[in-house]
């Protein structure tokens, strides 16, 4: 018998085997489509740091709206956000109002509209409510906007317009939000967005490791793979509770034992965890940390490094002492890192990671500092 075929997916918004430690999310979300409109959980924000889990939620909400036959929008932030949820709402994008028709080029993009702003709150709640009417009872309308930190101001207060709008009105209509955890505080002090502070918001954070052994061992044993407890344990450590880590930690192991295997007993063995989670830790490492350090200036990289001393949140006045800057230089980068959503000011006066696993792979990187001085 040939082995199973690897069921972990690696890969940004692809669905895990297992969806692990999100059933309450999931089920706030279905109790708000079920105790109709007005509902808090009717307007979710779901916020976390990259490859955490984002993408994929919205994917599962999704998946709840259609069970009750619900239609499902799905948008990414960028420019045009408002403009292509109405062309893609509106029955009839042609008949939009105040939409003029972009200029199709070759035959592509059929439907482009664009449409002046002070327009789109109208436009949009328009193009929902006339989705609303096409639906039979007791149907509705799920919108979900991810990377929402990347959208404009003016996407966001069109959306939010139009969505406080529906949902005073009561129309059957959900709305989730999913972006980089800097979002609830750009968003919470933009004026015209109060309305999202009644968001129920969803902060997701590491999955708890014995929802991770669990649902590893249910992957690997239900695929007719065995593994010892002891193996099961240290696979399952390797994993940090990162979602992201989960699934190239299977992936890795799985790949190892499947070569290794000589046909006979699919087992998954201490050596396959050991060369798998090596290989899982190079690809985060290579695919998540590695573009974002290579994308910033050489001090805003000492400023990290100087934050990997620590083993946890670091002091801001400290880590100005070990680049031996004054506070208002070492400020600068630290003001460059937040906006770059590379670290997050925890508390007052502290700086930490948001980037998991970015502290051990600049230990990993760079075991001796940065050139000069980085770790003196
Ligand atoms: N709850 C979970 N349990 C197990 N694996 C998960 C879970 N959530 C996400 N994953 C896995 O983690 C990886 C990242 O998921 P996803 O792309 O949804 O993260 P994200 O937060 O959207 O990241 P980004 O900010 O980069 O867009 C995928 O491989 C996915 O299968
Ligand atoms: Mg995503």
């Amino acid at each position: 018998m040939v082995f199973p075929a690897n069921p972990f997916k690696p890969t940004a918004g692809v669905m895990p085997p297992v969806l692990i430690g999100r059933e309450s999310i999931s089920l706030d979300f279905r109790e708000g489509l079920e105790d109709g409109p007005g509902a808090p959980d009717r307007l979710m924000l779901i916020t976390g740091p990259r490859g955490c889990g984002k993408t994929v939620m919205l994917t599962e909400l999704g998946l709840i709206a259609k069970k009750r036959h619900w239609d499902v929008i799905d948008e990414t932030a960028s420019d045009g956000l408002c403009d292509r949820l109405i062309a893609r709402i509106a029955p009839k994008p042609g008949l939009v109002s105040g939409a003029t028709i972009k200029p199709t080029f070759m035959g592509a993009s059929l439907g482009e509209i664009s449409i002046a702003p002070a327009l789109r709150p109208a436009s949009l709640r328009d193009a929902i409510a006339a989705h609303l009417h096409t639906l039979g009872k007791g149907r509705g309308l799920l919108i979900t906007i991810d990377e929402t930190q990347d959208a404009s101001l003016e996407d966001m207060t069109a959306i939010s317009t139009a969505a406080q709008h529906l949902l005073r009105e009561n129309a059957e209509v959900a709305f989730v939000f999913a972006g980089l955890p800097s979002l609830i505080s750009d968003l919470l002090n933009a004026k015209v967005l109060t309305f999202l502070r009644r968001a129920s918001i969803k902060e997701l954070g590491d999955v708890p490791l014995d929802e991770v052994r669990t649902a590893l061992a249910s992957t690997i044993r239900g695929a007719g793979v065995s593994i010892d407890e002891d193996v099961l344990e240290s696979a399952t450590r390797a994993t940090g509770g990162y979602p992201y880590m989960i699934q190239l930690v299977g992936y890795g192991i799985w790949r190892h034992a499947r070569r290794r295997d000589d046909g006979n007993d699919h087992a998954i063995r201490a050596e396959d965890v050991k060369i798998g989670v090596e290989q899982a830790r190079a690809k985060l490492g290579a695919g998540v940390c590695a573009p974002v350090v290579k994308r910033l200036s050489k001090r805003c990289v000492e400023y990290l490094m100087a934050m990997a001393q620590d083993d946890g949140p670091s002091s801001t006045s400290d880590i100005a002492n070990r680049m031996g800057e004054n506070m208002n230089y070492a400020n600068g980068y630290r003001q460059r890192l937040l906006d770059e959503h590379v670290i997050t000011s925890s508390s007052w006066g502290k700086v930490d990671f948001a980037i998991p696993f970015l502290r051990e792979y600049l230990r990993a990187e760079y075991p001796n500092g940065n050139d000069e001085g980085a770790s003196a």
